[in-house]
């Protein structure tokens, strides 16, 4: 089953107002490569000038499971939606280590965003130790059989797989390990989600650069990429969509 190539920028806590002019960029270099997808998540505050501003999807980093109600500092998926978002992240690691994110909630969002009509690009991936212990596939495995919503169709659904130590390092698995990673994660999906498993994305996230992307997204179930610093600056992150 073909497969779009979606290359997503995660902005996390950078930018502000003169860095959206990186958009148009960014939007022109997306038009000569009409076989990618291209998206930008930037901060919440950001979401609505980068929407009004451009033709790309822009996306969240986060999304509150609920739709409303007393929960200071948060924001509903209708929120998201209502300010041009049409992606959001989930289960994005620094939020399951810094705000305790468990697979279940990390599941309860990847819904409410879909309910929402948005695309969810689910994160999982392992740490150093994780990887070190050879447990890697076993701690993806249990990632998406927590947080996968059962159900997912795969217009909404996007997996991406990002090792925990990879992520603004510098450092990337093999291509062998890449590749065996994704093989599994495409086997837990089809038992969790039967044959809509097979249109569904995964992409590659940590320390995706000009240099390495043609490599990494050239490799067997590597649907796209999540690129968190090379996505600041269209001189890194065009080079990046030319490579998908
Ligand atoms: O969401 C993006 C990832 O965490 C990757 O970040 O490309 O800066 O390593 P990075």
């Amino acid at each position: 089953q073909a497969r779009r190539k979606l290359v997503a920028g995660n902005w996390k806590m950078n930018g502000d107002m003169a860095a959206l002019a990186e958009l148009d960029a960014i939007a022109a270099a997306a038009a000569l490569h009409p076989h990618v997808d291209v998206a930008i998540c930037p901060p919440f505050t950001l979401i609505a000038p980068a929407a009004a501003r451009t033709a790309l999807p822009i996306g969240a980093q986060d999304c509150h499971a609920r739709a409303s109600g007393a929960h200071t500092g948060c924001v509903s998926a209708a929120m998201l939606v209502e300010a041009g978002a049409r992606l959001a992240i989930v289960g994005h690691s620094e939020r399951r280590a810094d705000q305790h994110e468990s697979d279940a909630e990390v599941r309860a969002k990847a819904e409410a965003v879909m309910a929402a009509g948005m695309i969810a690009i689910l994160c999982v991936g392992e740490t150093e130790a994780e990887r070190d212990a050879g447990r890697a596939e076993d701690v993806v495995a249990a990632q998406l059989a927590g947080s996968v919503p059962p159900g997912a169709k795969a217009d909404a659904l996007v997996i991406a797989y990002e090792p925990v130590w990879a992520i603004g390092t510098g450092r990337t698995p093999t291509p062998g390990d890449v590749a065996a990673m994704h093989a599994g994660i495409r086997t837990r999906l089809r038992a969790l989600l039967g044959p809509e498993a097979d249109g569904v994305r995964i992409l590659y996230g940590g320390s995706v650069k000009p240099a390495n992307a043609a490599e990494l997204l050239g490799l067997p179930d590597v649907d796209g990429a999540l690129v968190g610093g090379a996505s600041l600056k269209a001189a890194d992150f065009v080079p990046i969509i030319a490579a998908a």
